[in-house]
């Protein structure tokens, strides 16, 4: 079955494209097609010596065949290679961690020369918070995975649902698709910022619970982040102003009109 997968000549093919490459299917009996496949898939890794020992002698196992254990033109092979290109790697990246120091962790308070600092304070719900965060995180790693905050969801963790939505100086944005250290300075608003300090709730949280919004629940903080963002530029839209101002946040299980009819009362009351 493996060499049905494999190529004829570097086309990989399937056994039920086999009447595009054999015309004539009716003459094989499965078996001479496996072989035919075998004995191609050898001839084309032989040519381009790409083919380790024991898949060679996988393949060759039974047929009378001699495995061929090296390239006869290069007698450098390809696992030889592999290992000799890992080891450079290897020699090279010791190198540089003894010429440089790890990465924002220099000895003194000052970071090493290039790198970036590591400990930094971000502004998270209005209060100060210290924390270590790597050079390429994301702020939806910081918010959940450091922070304890996990009202923040994510989900496809590239930009497009918008389940990660947050507010950055009263902004939505996919906190997936943002570096934390770029919001330092800033201030960073999650669901979990919108309740007032006596317990009670935002508006458009308010209105989610009397509208039924969510079904699943899973995209309803990044809808709620959404809907903030919206009322705090336009406290009075229209229907379909709500409708083109939510459209980033998709929900798998379609409750669009439950948010709509959710953002549109918390309008009304607030
Ligand atoms: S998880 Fe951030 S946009 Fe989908
Ligand atoms: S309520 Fe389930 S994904 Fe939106």
């Amino acid at each position: 079955m493996i060499a049905a997968w494999r190529c004829a000549g570097n086309k990989r093919i399937l056994p039920s494209e086999f009447t595009t490459f054999y015309p004539n299917p009716g003459v094989f009996t499965e078996s001479t097609q496996f072989r035919m496949l075998d004995e191609s898939r050898l001839a084309y890794d032989r040519e381009i010596g790409l083919m380790a020992n024991d898949t060679q002698q996988e393949l060759t196992a039974g047929t009378g065949q001699q495995p061929v254990f090296e390239d006869a033109r290069d007698p450098v092979t390809r696992r030889a290679f592999i290992k000799s290109v890992i080891a450079t790697g290897a020699v090279a990246s010791t190198g540089g961690l003894m010429l440089t120091g790890l990465s924002g962790c220099s000895d003194d308070a000052t970071p090493a020369a290039g790198s970036v600092e590591r400990l930094v304070t971000l502004n998270i719900n209005g209060k100060s918070r210290p924390v270590d965060v790597l050079p390429n995180e994301t702020l939806a790693m910081t918010l959940r995975y450091k922070l304890g905050l996990t009202g923040t969801k994510l989900a496809c963790d590239r930009g497009e649902c918008g389940a990660c939505t947050v507010l950055i100086d009263d902004v939505t944005h996919n906190s997936c698709s943002t570096l934390t250290h770029s919001v330092r300075g800033r201030e960073v608003t999650t669901v979990e910022g919108l309740e007032q300090p006596d317990g009670t709730l935002h508006p458009v949280q308010q209105a989610m619970i009397d509208e039924l919004g969510p079904q699943c629940g899973f995209c309803t903080p990044g809808q709620v982040m959404s809907g903030v963002a919206l009322l705090k530029n336009n406290p009075s839209p229209t229907r379909e102003e709500v409708r083109e101002g939510m459209a980033g946040n998709l929900c798998r299980c379609g409750a669009y009109d439950h948010y709509l009819n959710s953002i549109m009362r918390a309008a009304r009351v607030s």
